[in-house]
């Protein structure tokens, strides 16, 4: 199996997850990036067993809708059971690095929303400590440079995602070469600096299932 077989097959196996729980009015939480759109695709053979959707991004909401997924505004829902998406990595105790895609801020806030995240990713994307993968931080604008110095005091060397501009209007920062070893720690950190939005690491809220494609099958991992 290729990389995109892979990513479809974890997709189906999140909708055989959620699918026995929906009900008329339940509202889904969708990620953003290639493996949430083989998730939304795969949803949208379902379409009419829920409600619709909340999306982490503006390129998911264009994609529920073009499915004739509706697409609620988060402030609108009274909560969700289930938020989908994919990750950058995942170690073994399901925290994540995400954001690749610049979605991180929206994706947080909808993984906080809902009861169950459930992560949904090939199997290249398991290591065993974070931080191979550049950590993103979305940054207000006029803080850049100030955010960048005080990144590099923590240890990291971060360097702008030039020519990219997230949904909310922001930058990011890609951070590489940090230590990850304490991820709820750095996540903190990091969200402490002022004018950070937010940052990629997943751990203070981690997955609470990853589901990983796998040339044998799906890898299951909870807590
Ligand atoms: C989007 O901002 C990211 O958090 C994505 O969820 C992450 O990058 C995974 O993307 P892929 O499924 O395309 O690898």
């Amino acid at each position: 199996m290729n990389q995109d077989q892979l990513k479809q097959a974890v997709a189906k196996a999140a909708i055989a997850e959620i699918e026995p729980h929906l009900e008329s009015d339940s509202i889904i939480g969708i990620g953003t990036g290639s493996t949430a759109n083989f998730f939304i695709d795969e949803l949208a053979r379902i379409k009419n067993e829920f409600d619709g959707a909340v999306a982490s991004s503006n390129a998911t909401a264009e994609r529920l809708k073009k499915h004739g997924i509706p697409v609620y505004d988060l402030n609108s829902v009274a909560g969700m059971e289930y938020y989908i998406d994919g990750a950058d990595e995942t170690n073994h105790h399901l925290e994540l690095i995400k954001g690749g895609g610049g979605a991180l801020t929206r994706e947080k806030i909808v993984a906080a929303v809902a009861k169950k995240f459930i992560c949904i990713a090939d199997q290249s994307k398991k290591v065993d400590i974070l931080g191979a993968f550049p950590l993103p931080v979305e940054v207000i604008p006029m803080a850049r440079s100030y955010v960048a110095r005080e990144l590099v005091k923590l240890g990291g060397d971060p360097v702008y995602r030039e020519g990219f501009t997230t949904d909310n209007g922001n930058i990011i920062l890609d951070v590489f070469n940090m230590d990850i070893t304490a991820p709820k720690q750095l996540e903190r950190d990091i969200n402490q600096l002022v004018g950070v939005v937010t940052n990629g690491l997943f751990a203070c809220r981690p997955a609470d299932i990853v589901l990983l494609g796998t040339a044998d099958g799906i890898e299951r991992l909870e807590p």
